[in-house]
């Protein structure tokens, strides 16, 4: 299963995926066409099909200078294949080529699958949020740094005097 770039005509199927992923464990409202239109404009969603259906998806929103993943999500079907690792490991992979400093997510505290997933990537837990999108809606805050901020420089070798 190879992956691709989705547009706007894989938006039914986006929304589809996601609410079968998430299901009741979903304590944020759907994705809508809005918001997968505002994510192509800005940023960009890979997804993985098996056959004609989407497996596994990841939206990357652009938040200037940083990557920020919107979601990540595999169809039951499909989960514990490496679907996911695939995608996040192409995103890193073209953020480091594109030089960005740093990929953001936030994830639910208790879904220790995709805290699991990020840290295996190298991604740390950088804060909590408690309310984050809400009353009870919390989140942790996870960050992969790809860059240092000043590289470290060696010191000037000094000149030494030419001896006549
Ligand atoms: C989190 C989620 C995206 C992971 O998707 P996935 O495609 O199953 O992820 P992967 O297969 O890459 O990795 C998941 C696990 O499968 C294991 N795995 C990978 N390939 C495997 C294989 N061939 N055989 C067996 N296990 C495998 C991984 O090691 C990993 O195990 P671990 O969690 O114990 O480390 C998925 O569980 C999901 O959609 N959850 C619901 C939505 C959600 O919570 N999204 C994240 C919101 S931030």
């Amino acid at each position: 299963m190879r992956i691709s770039g989705l547009n706007e005509t894989d938006t039914a199927a986006i929304i589809e995926l996601e609410e079968k992923c998430f299901g009741h464990t979903y304590d944020l409202p759907p994705l809508t066409p809005a918001q997968i239109r505002e994510i192509l404009s800005n940023g960009f969603i890979y997804g993985i099909r098996n056959g004609k259906q989407l497996a596994s998806v990841i939206d990357i929103e652009f938040r200037k200078p940083e990557w920020y993943v919107n979601g990540i999500y595999t169809h039951p079907d499909h989960q514990h294949q490496g679907l996911a690792q695939q995608l996040l490991a192409r995103v890193i992979l073209e953020a480091r080529k594109k030089k960005v400093p740093k990929i953001t997510a936030t994830v639910h505290p208790h879904n220790a699958t995709s805290i699991r997933l990020f840290e295996k990537n190298g991604f740390l837990k950088t804060r909590f949020i408690p309310d984050c999108y809400g009353p009870g809606k919390d989140r942790f805050v996870l960050e992969l740094r790809l860059q240092r901020k000043t590289p470290v420089q060696k010191p000037a070798a000094k000149k030494r005097k030419r001896l006549k």
